[in-house]
């Protein structure tokens, strides 16, 4: 045996008793060895467990704050994006959300500056994104009408009371205050396969369609269902969509919980 292979087994011997010597190190570190993984595992559990990762679960920030003023329960945290706005809570007179902007997708009147193209930023940048995934599925939405005034709704409001009556007009237009396009969170929406009305027959568009299978995933819910009219107190409007954020919007839409249904359930943390 020459020096060279003397060396050769030398080499190798330290470096395979160097192995085991390591390999028994290793196994007594306690990020390494299996136990540690169970120990992570338990750790997980915990987790999930905890409020936070309930999805029943709310941070009290999300509920509404109530005063009632002059016989009526005004909200006071207005700019909280999941508000809950109906006939029962409602927006102060001189409310006007500080973070409206214009959404970069298509409306149905094109360029015109209006304050019906405004929503709050957050809503904005998922209404963008929403309708660009919708159009790479070939799916063309059109912006109809986002935030409103409260002397807007009112001057709506009073149209409707012209042309249907109060009884009527109350279930199609909300009562100045109450609506949800003045917290800069709703958008009408429609399509040109629907001449862009805001009727009924959006719902067998292929856009009605669309938006109701995959608005959620967005932060978008459907806010008036059809059978949810004694819930909601409004009649269906299936072009009528509101912002609450990805994870509210996808727990109501697997549960077909309204809103006003969510808050029934969901705990506060
Ligand atoms: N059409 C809905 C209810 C509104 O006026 O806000
Ligand atoms: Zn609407």
């Amino acid at each position: 045996m020459g020096w060279k292979n003397l060396l050769l087994i030398g080499t190798m011997t330290i470096l395979v008793s160097g192995c085991s010597q390591i390999n028994s190190l290793l196994n007594k570190l306690p990020f390494i060895a299996d136990e540690s993984s169970n120990n992570n595992k338990n750790q997980q559990t915990k987790d999930d467990d905890s409020p936070i990762n309930d999805p029943l679960s709310l941070e009290s920030i999300f509920f509404n704050e109530i005063k009632e003023v002059d016989g009526k329960n005004v909200i006071q945290n207005s700019a909280n994006v999941m508000a809950l706005v109906n006939k029962e809570f409602y927006l102060p007179a001189d409310y006007i959300p500080g973070d409206l902007v214009r959404p970069n997708v298509a409306f149905s009147f094109g360029d015109v500056e209006t304050e019906k193209s405004l929503l709050r930023k957050e809503a904005a940048l998922a209404l963008e994104k929403m309708f660009s995934e919708a159009a790479t599925n070939g799916i063309e939405l059109y912006a109809i009408s986002g935030y409103r005034s409260f002397s807007r709704q009112q001057s709506l409001f009073n149209a409707e009371i012209d042309r249907v009556g109060i009884e009527k007009a109350e279930q199609a237009v909300a009562i100045p205050g109450a609506s949800e396009h003045q917290s800069g969170l709703a958008m009408d929406i429609s399509s040109q396969s629907n001449k862009f009305y805001l009727n009924e027959a959006f719902e067998n568009t292929p856009e009605g369609k669309w938006l109701k299978d995959q608005a959620h995933r967005f932060g978008f819910v459907l806010r008036y269902p059809k059978e949810k009219i004694d819930i909601t107190n409004y009649m269906y409007e299936p072009w009528h969509y509101r912002y609450v954020g990805v994870k509210a919007a996808t727990i109501m839409y697997k549960h077909n919980w309204t809103l006003e249904e969510y808050f029934n359930e969901v705990k506060k943390m």
